[in-house]
Protein backbone atom coordinates (compact mmCIF):
# COMPACT_ATOMS: atom_id res chain seq x y z
CA UNK A 1 0.00 0.00 0.00
CA UNK A 2 1.41 3.25 -0.96
CA UNK A 3 -0.65 5.92 1.76
CA UNK A 4 -0.65 9.89 2.05
CA UNK A 5 -2.33 10.53 5.82
CA UNK A 6 -4.07 14.39 5.46
CA UNK A 7 -4.95 16.40 8.21
CA UNK A 8 -4.39 19.60 10.38
CA UNK A 9 -1.98 19.81 13.53
CA UNK A 10 -3.15 17.71 15.95
CA UNK A 11 -5.63 15.85 13.70
CA UNK A 12 -3.93 12.75 15.42
CA UNK A 13 -1.94 11.74 12.07
CA UNK A 14 0.76 10.52 13.66
CA UNK A 15 -0.99 8.86 16.29
CA UNK A 16 -2.98 6.31 14.07
CA UNK A 17 -0.13 6.33 10.85
CA UNK A 18 2.31 4.18 13.92
CA UNK A 19 -0.68 1.55 14.34
CA UNK A 20 -1.36 1.32 10.61
CA UNK A 21 2.24 1.08 9.81
CA UNK A 22 2.45 -1.33 12.12
CA UNK A 23 -0.37 -3.49 11.28
CA UNK A 24 0.57 -3.47 7.18
CA UNK A 25 4.11 -3.75 7.56
CA UNK A 26 4.29 0.27 5.70
CA UNK A 27 7.64 2.60 5.79
CA UNK A 28 6.19 5.62 8.16
CA UNK A 29 7.81 7.95 6.79
CA UNK A 30 6.56 11.46 8.78
CA UNK A 31 8.68 14.70 7.67
CA UNK A 32 8.01 16.16 10.83
CA UNK A 33 10.03 13.72 12.54
CA UNK A 34 12.54 13.44 10.06
CA UNK A 35 13.29 17.33 10.49
CA UNK A 36 13.03 16.94 14.07
CA UNK A 37 15.95 14.52 13.98
CA UNK A 38 18.19 16.34 11.69
CA UNK A 39 17.43 19.47 14.27
CA UNK A 40 18.80 17.29 16.85
CA UNK A 41 21.67 16.43 14.94
CA UNK A 42 22.57 19.72 14.34
CA UNK A 43 22.69 19.03 10.17
CA UNK A 44 23.09 21.58 7.43
CA UNK A 45 19.41 20.71 6.87
CA UNK A 46 18.63 20.96 10.48
CA UNK A 47 20.12 23.93 11.15
CA UNK A 48 18.16 25.75 8.25
CA UNK A 49 14.57 23.94 8.70
CA UNK A 50 14.73 25.54 13.21
CA UNK A 51 13.91 28.34 12.33
CA UNK A 52 10.93 27.82 10.36
CA UNK A 53 9.67 25.10 12.79
CA UNK A 54 10.04 27.14 15.82
CA UNK A 55 8.14 29.77 14.13
CA UNK A 56 5.21 27.38 12.93
CA UNK A 57 6.07 27.81 9.17
CA UNK A 58 6.68 25.64 6.57
CA UNK A 59 10.07 24.56 5.49
CA UNK A 60 10.82 25.44 1.61
CA UNK A 61 9.36 22.83 -0.28
CA UNK A 62 12.71 22.13 -2.46
CA UNK A 63 14.60 21.07 0.35
CA UNK A 64 11.49 19.14 2.07
CA UNK A 65 11.15 17.21 -1.82
CA UNK A 66 14.55 16.64 -1.58
CA UNK A 67 14.42 14.78 1.21
CA UNK A 68 11.06 13.18 1.15
CA UNK A 69 12.56 11.56 -2.04
CA UNK A 70 15.32 10.36 -0.92
CA UNK A 71 13.91 8.35 1.74
CA UNK A 72 11.12 7.25 -0.71
CA UNK A 73 14.10 5.96 -2.68
CA UNK A 74 15.13 4.02 0.17
CA UNK A 75 14.76 -0.01 -0.65
CA UNK A 76 12.34 -0.27 2.87
CA UNK A 77 10.15 2.37 1.26
CA UNK A 78 7.84 0.05 -1.46
CA UNK A 79 5.13 0.07 0.76
CA UNK A 80 4.70 3.49 2.90
CA UNK A 81 2.48 5.71 4.86
CA UNK A 82 3.14 9.72 4.36
CA UNK A 83 2.32 11.59 7.22
CA UNK A 84 3.01 15.28 7.33
CA UNK A 85 3.84 15.23 3.09
CA UNK A 86 2.82 16.81 1.11
CA UNK A 87 1.71 19.77 2.42
CA UNK A 88 1.61 22.21 -0.59
CA UNK A 89 0.50 21.97 -4.00
CA UNK A 90 4.51 22.01 -5.33
CA UNK A 91 5.18 19.14 -3.32
CA UNK A 92 1.78 17.13 -4.15
CA UNK A 93 3.20 17.66 -7.63
CA UNK A 94 6.75 16.87 -7.09
CA UNK A 95 5.54 13.71 -5.64
CA UNK A 96 3.52 12.72 -8.16
CA UNK A 97 6.44 12.37 -10.95
CA UNK A 98 7.75 9.98 -7.99
CA UNK A 99 5.21 7.85 -7.52
CA UNK A 100 1.69 7.02 -7.66
CA UNK A 101 -0.42 6.47 -4.13
CA UNK A 102 -2.92 3.90 -3.87
CA UNK A 103 -5.14 6.81 -1.23
CA UNK A 104 -4.95 9.96 0.34
CA UNK A 105 -6.78 9.77 3.88
CA UNK A 106 -8.06 12.86 5.11
CA UNK A 107 -8.75 13.20 9.21
CA UNK A 108 -11.28 15.68 9.62
CA UNK A 109 -11.56 17.07 13.61
CA UNK A 110 -13.12 20.20 14.02
CA UNK A 111 -10.46 23.01 14.17
CA UNK A 112 -11.91 24.30 17.76
CA UNK A 113 -10.41 20.47 19.24
CA UNK A 114 -6.89 20.65 17.50
CA UNK A 115 -5.11 23.87 20.07
CA UNK A 116 -6.49 21.46 23.19
CA UNK A 117 -5.09 18.70 21.55
CA UNK A 118 -1.97 20.32 20.18
CA UNK A 119 -0.69 22.20 23.66
CA UNK A 120 -1.48 19.03 26.04
CA UNK A 121 0.48 17.07 23.87
CA UNK A 122 3.89 15.77 25.76
CA UNK A 123 6.29 13.31 24.43
CA UNK A 124 9.01 10.68 25.61
CA UNK A 125 12.49 11.62 24.33
CA UNK A 126 13.60 8.25 25.51
CA UNK A 127 11.12 5.70 23.86
CA UNK A 128 9.31 8.49 21.29
CA UNK A 129 6.21 7.60 22.84
CA UNK A 130 3.56 10.47 22.10
CA UNK A 131 0.55 11.05 24.15
CA UNK A 132 -1.73 13.96 26.02
CA UNK A 133 -1.35 15.32 29.31
CA UNK A 134 -5.31 14.18 30.44
CA UNK A 135 -4.08 10.72 29.38
CA UNK A 136 -0.64 10.99 31.79
CA UNK A 137 -1.08 13.83 34.64
CA UNK A 138 1.93 12.24 36.19
CA UNK A 139 4.04 13.36 33.47
CA UNK A 140 6.03 10.01 33.19
CA UNK A 141 6.28 7.28 30.37
CA UNK A 142 4.63 4.26 30.95
CA UNK A 143 6.57 2.70 28.68
CA UNK A 144 10.19 3.45 29.67
CA UNK A 145 9.98 5.68 32.76
CA UNK A 146 11.37 8.78 31.45
CA UNK A 147 10.14 12.54 31.60
CA UNK A 148 7.48 13.46 29.29
CA UNK A 149 8.53 16.78 27.46
CA UNK A 150 6.22 19.08 25.53
CA UNK A 151 7.67 19.67 21.28
CA UNK A 152 8.89 23.40 20.86
CA UNK A 153 6.14 24.21 18.59
CA UNK A 154 3.28 23.49 20.76
CA UNK A 155 3.75 26.40 22.31
CA UNK A 156 0.09 28.44 21.99
CA UNK A 157 0.97 30.82 19.74
CA UNK A 158 3.19 28.74 17.32
CA UNK A 159 -0.18 26.42 17.14
CA UNK A 160 -2.16 29.34 15.93
CA UNK A 161 0.07 29.99 13.39
CA UNK A 162 0.19 26.66 12.29
CA UNK A 163 -3.23 26.17 12.32
CA UNK A 164 -3.37 29.03 9.78
CA UNK A 165 -0.62 27.82 7.98
CA UNK A 166 -2.49 24.31 7.16
CA UNK A 167 -5.80 26.64 6.36
CA UNK A 168 -3.83 28.77 3.50
CA UNK A 169 -1.02 25.82 2.67
CA UNK A 170 -2.38 22.53 2.97
CA UNK A 171 -5.83 22.63 2.87
CA UNK A 172 -6.41 22.87 -0.67
CA UNK A 173 -4.87 19.72 -1.40
CA UNK A 174 -8.33 17.87 0.03
CA UNK A 175 -9.64 19.51 -3.10
CA UNK A 176 -6.20 18.48 -5.01
CA UNK A 177 -6.73 14.58 -4.40
CA UNK A 178 -10.62 14.78 -4.52
CA UNK A 179 -10.59 15.77 -8.01
CA UNK A 180 -7.98 12.74 -8.32
CA UNK A 181 -10.57 10.28 -6.85
CA UNK A 182 -8.01 9.24 -4.56
CA UNK A 183 -9.79 11.02 -1.19
CA UNK A 184 -11.12 9.33 1.99
CA UNK A 185 -12.13 11.12 4.76
CA UNK A 186 -12.47 9.50 8.18
CA UNK A 187 -14.15 11.41 11.35
CA UNK A 188 -11.08 12.33 13.36
CA UNK A 189 -13.13 13.60 16.79
CA UNK A 190 -13.62 10.17 17.96
CA UNK A 191 -11.79 8.12 20.34
CA UNK A 192 -7.95 7.17 19.22
CA UNK A 193 -9.49 2.83 19.11
CA UNK A 194 -12.19 4.22 16.82
CA UNK A 195 -10.68 6.24 14.41
CA UNK A 196 -8.11 3.41 14.10
CA UNK A 197 -11.50 1.09 13.44
CA UNK A 198 -12.81 3.29 10.52
CA UNK A 199 -9.12 3.65 8.94
CA UNK A 200 -8.93 0.07 8.85
CA UNK A 201 -12.28 -0.08 7.48
CA UNK A 202 -11.58 2.38 4.52
CA UNK A 203 -7.86 0.55 4.19
CA UNK A 204 -9.55 -3.03 3.81
CA UNK A 205 -10.13 -2.38 0.03
CA UNK A 206 -6.46 -2.01 -0.79
CA UNK A 207 -5.41 -4.86 1.20
P1 LIG B 1 4.70 17.68 11.88
O1 LIG B 1 5.55 17.01 12.86
O2 LIG B 1 4.28 16.97 10.65
O3 LIG B 1 3.46 18.28 12.67
P2 LIG B 1 1.91 18.51 12.25
O4 LIG B 1 1.48 18.19 10.88
O5 LIG B 1 1.73 19.91 12.68
O6 LIG B 1 1.20 17.43 12.94
P3 LIG B 1 1.29 17.07 14.42
O7 LIG B 1 2.43 16.11 14.64
O8 LIG B 1 1.31 18.31 15.26
O9 LIG B 1 -0.12 16.39 14.66
P4 LIG B 1 -0.68 14.95 14.33
O10 LIG B 1 -1.80 15.08 13.36
O11 LIG B 1 0.42 13.98 13.98
O12 LIG B 1 -1.31 14.60 15.74
P5 LIG B 1 -0.83 13.55 16.88
O13 LIG B 1 -1.14 12.15 16.44
O14 LIG B 1 0.54 13.85 17.35
O15 LIG B 1 5.42 19.04 11.36
C1 LIG B 1 6.07 19.92 12.26
C2 LIG B 1 6.75 21.03 11.48
O16 LIG B 1 7.72 20.47 10.58
C3 LIG B 1 5.84 21.86 10.56
O17 LIG B 1 5.20 22.90 11.26
C4 LIG B 1 6.83 22.36 9.51
O18 LIG B 1 7.60 23.42 10.02
C5 LIG B 1 7.77 21.17 9.34
N1 LIG B 1 7.32 20.27 8.27
C6 LIG B 1 6.95 18.96 8.41
N2 LIG B 1 6.60 18.43 7.23
C7 LIG B 1 6.73 19.44 6.32
C8 LIG B 1 6.48 19.53 4.92
N3 LIG B 1 6.02 18.47 4.22
N4 LIG B 1 6.72 20.71 4.32
C9 LIG B 1 7.21 21.78 4.98
N5 LIG B 1 7.44 21.77 6.31
C10 LIG B 1 7.21 20.61 6.98
O19 LIG B 1 -1.89 13.94 18.02
C11 LIG B 1 -1.86 15.21 18.64
C12 LIG B 1 -2.37 15.11 20.10
O20 LIG B 1 -3.75 14.71 20.08
C13 LIG B 1 -1.63 14.05 20.95
O21 LIG B 1 -1.56 14.52 22.26
C14 LIG B 1 -2.53 12.81 20.86
O22 LIG B 1 -2.39 11.98 21.98
C15 LIG B 1 -3.92 13.45 20.77
N6 LIG B 1 -4.87 12.67 19.97
C16 LIG B 1 -4.63 12.01 18.81
N7 LIG B 1 -5.77 11.42 18.35
C17 LIG B 1 -6.75 11.73 19.25
C18 LIG B 1 -8.15 11.41 19.32
N8 LIG B 1 -8.75 10.67 18.39
N9 LIG B 1 -8.85 11.90 20.39
C19 LIG B 1 -8.25 12.67 21.35
N10 LIG B 1 -6.91 12.99 21.32
C20 LIG B 1 -6.18 12.53 20.29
Amino acid sequence: MKLIFLGPPGAGKGTQAERVAETYGLAHISTGEMLRSEMRRETPLGLEAKAYMEAGELVPDELVIRMAGERLNAPDAKGFLLDGFPRTLAQAEALSGVTDVDAVINIDVPPERLAERLSGRRSCPGCGLTSHVSVLPSGKCPKCGGELVQRADDKHETVMERLEVYRKQTAPLVGYYADKNLLYTVNGDQDIDAVTRELTGVLRKFV
